[in-house]
């Protein structure tokens, strides 16, 4: 407290372009609020490369830690001083904190709570499950070791670019069985859970699936999300998926472990999920 009585708020932000969109602002004010921390959050967008620049003036004003979101996550990693195993295998981050000392220290949450969606708040456990992780990009190298940490049978994964494909399985091989197929060698496969990484529902597209993935009782999920199912969720339904999710939890979650990191202090990420799902009154 200081003297007028008012707590001083330390300052974090979420970096991106574009950023308008993004609900981080919200969700973090949201755990503030309900953990009484005394924290300040706003939403930056920085131009082409201008990372490096903006980090520094954030820092310049005080600033005690970032969200990184596209296309940062790689300039994100590469500035950081203390990196956590996930960011250097995955090569980006999406949370940075700075020390008493300046260093920078990266994690990325990302896959942390694309696990805590699927396995604490749908109750599905990953051990011996058959997944099949559809991208290669920036989005599928963020979760593959949490995921490969819940000691699945094995991942699967298939990508538009077999190149790509091939090198995450070769990054990711020595934490669990992971192998690569074309989409055309998708069919007569079985999955537990289907994981959509691709960028495709940004463009209202879908990869190309065959019929006939889903085993009994699978899960399908979108890491992305919007107001109206996207199209991979529509397809699951479609498919008979027993649950077709959209990454609305993974956002608020991966923003839970982010403020945990940074606060030392666990929210309430139910309570914002439930929030966000309620349609503007
Ligand atoms: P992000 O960081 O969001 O993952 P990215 O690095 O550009 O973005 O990767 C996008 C991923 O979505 C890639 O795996 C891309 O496949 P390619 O590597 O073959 O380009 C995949 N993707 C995008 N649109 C797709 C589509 N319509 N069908 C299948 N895969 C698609």
């Amino acid at each position: 407290m200081s003297a007028l009585g008012t707590k001083t708020h330390d300052l974090y932000a979420v970096m991106g372009n574009p950023i308008s969109h993004s609900k981080s602002p919200q969700i973090h004010r949201a755990f503030a609020e309900q953990t009484e921390q005394a924290i300040d959050y706003c939403a930056i967008c920085v131009a082409a490369g201008g990372f490096e620049d903006a980090l520094r003036q954030f820092r310049a004003r005080g600033g005690k830690g970032i969200n990184v979101t596209l296309p940062f996550k790689q300039d994100a990693s590469r500035l950081a001083g203390e990196v956590s195993e996930g960011v250097r295998r995955a090569g980006a981050a999406n949370t940075l904190w700075f020390d008493s000392k300046d260093t920078i220290h990266a994690e990325n949450t990302d896959g942390i709570g694309l696990v805590q969606d699927i396995v604490v708040n749908h109750q599905r456990s990953l051990r011996g499950q058959h997944i099949l992780l559809l991208g290669a990009g920036g989005a599928a190298r963020g979760v593959m070791a949490p995921l490969l940490a819940e000691e699945p049978a094995g991942i699967c994964l298939v990508n538009r670019t077999d190149a790509k494909g091939e090198e995450l399985a070769r990054l990711f091989g020595d934490l669990g069985e992971i192998r690569h197929l074309g989409y055309e060698r998708l069919a007569g496969n079985r999955f537990d859970l289907i994981i959509n990484a691709t960028s495709a529902s940004l463009q209202g597209g879908l990869p190309p699936l065959p019929a006939g993935l889903l085993a009994p009782g699978a899960c399908c999920y979108d890491m992305m999300y919007g107001a109206e199912a996207t199209p991979f969720v529509r397809w699951a339904r479609n498919q008979g998926a027993a649950q077709a999710l959209d990454g609305l939890g993974m956002l608020v979650e991966q923003a839970g472990a982010s403020f945990y990191l940074w606060r030392g202090v666990r929210p309430d990420t139910h309570a914002v999920i439930t929030k966000l799902r309620k349609p503007a009154a």
